[in-house]
């Protein structure tokens, strides 16, 4: 028999690599395959082919709509073929498989094309110089390439503010999807999302909770970009802006604070919950939504989540016991914990009681 052997596959999630110089070699194609996904994304591939549905486009059509070389789009689109996310159905016509549905813009699609983007991007190539220079704690990664902190430059760059907005948005639906499959939202009346950002969340639990009203909190650069009409329907939702350490807005009933107690350090967080606990009305309770640190080294998405708060922020993920000491701290117990997401936990404080 002669002919030559079909190569292995390299590139897909189910490739068993021979050896352990193999693996590595996969393992670090990481970039590749992370900046091939996040760069269709931005493109915005998927949505156009998800147009053409299974017969697809051809290469030179697509490559004119997208403003794309054709041979660079080839290579690139051929790569994400290899990885499941596309399909070749005729030489030169490219289609979207179900695997690529998640990277349409009703998807995650703005959060993979973020994830690639430069200052993201950028700010990972720093981590080695941290490390060694001050850690983490000093000089973040991100501060070392952006020349500020994420949040700063976010205020100074609405194009870069814009991407994060429709990241986090992105994010966030599946995360409200995953909260509302629960009870811990039962009889709620009035729910207030502290360090909101532009109210993704809100706006899609005030959707699955017509008897409920929202505030949205956060800093008035923030608030200052909320279209509060689209929040919720029959004035449902107001916007409110304020430094969070201060004081939150009184009188809720669910103090929603997802993804911001991991952007502080137990003082800050503490105090933060602190102010939850003294504006909730009776019966209310904290809903906090982080990544969960495992003791052991499991090889979870949370682990990488805490070193993506090292390079972005300076901060951390934390383990159980030291969410339960925070919330002591603020006055709550921690009497819930559920998984949401591969990503993110609920963690449902209520005031201890006295
Ligand atoms: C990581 S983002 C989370 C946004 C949103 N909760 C989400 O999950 O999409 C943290 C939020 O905290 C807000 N924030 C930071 N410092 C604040 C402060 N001192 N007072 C109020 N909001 C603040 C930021 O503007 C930002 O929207």
């Amino acid at each position: 028999m002669g002919g030559e052997a079909e190569p292995r596959p390299a590139l897909s999630a189910a490739y068993v690599p021979a050896d352990d110089d193999e693996l590595l070699l996969f393992e670090l194609g990481g970039k590749h395959r992370a900046q091939a996904l996040s760069t269709a994304a931005a493109l915005g591939v998927a949505d156009r082919l998800r147009a053409s549905g299974a017969r697809g486009e051809p290469l030179e059509s697509l490559a004119a709509a997208l403003g794309c070389d054709p041979d660079d789009l080839q290579s690139l689109l051929r790569c994400l073929c290899g990885m499941g996310y596309l399909d070749e159905p005729a030489t030169g016509r490219f289609a979207l498989t179900t695997r690529g549905e998640a990277l349409c813009s009703d998807r995650l699609g703005a959060f993979a094309a973020f994830q690639g983007s430069p200052s993201q991007w950028d700010a990972w190539s720093r981590l080695r110089v941290a490390m060694r220079d001050g850690g983490s704690h000093g000089t973040t990664p991100y501060q070392r390439a952006a020349g500020h902190g994420l949040y700063e430059h976010l205020a100074q760059s609405p194009d870069e503010a814009k991407a994060y907005d429709a990241a986090i948005d992105a994010f966030s639906r599946m995360e409200a999807a995953a909260l509302v499959r629960g009870a811990e939202l039962a009889g709620a009346r009035r729910l207030v999302d502290v360090g909101g950002g532009r109210g993704a969340l809100l706006r899609e639990l005030l959707r699955q909770l017509p008897d409920a009203e929202g505030v949205l909190f956060d800093l008035s650069h923030v608030i200052a970009r909320v279209d509060v009409a689209e929040l919720a329907d029959g004035g449902r939702a107001r916007c409110e802006s304020g430094d969070f350490f201060a004081a939150v807005p009184a009188g809720g009933d669910v103090y929603l604070l997802k993804h911001v107690l991991h952007n502080w350090d137990d003082e800050r967080a503490a105090q933060l919950l602190r102010r939850c606990r003294e504006a909730m009305s009776p019966g209310g309770r904290v809903l906090a939504i982080d990544a969960l640190l495992w003791p052991d080294n499991r090889p979870d998405l949370a682990r990488m989540m805490d070193l993506e708060m090292r390079v972005l922020c300076g901060s951390r993920e934390r383990r159980k016991p030291e969410v339960r000491r925070l919330f002591h701290q603020a006055g709550l117990e921690l009497a819930e914990l559920r998984q949401l997401t591969p990503m993110s936990w609920l963690f449902v404080g209520r005031p201890v009681q006295a």
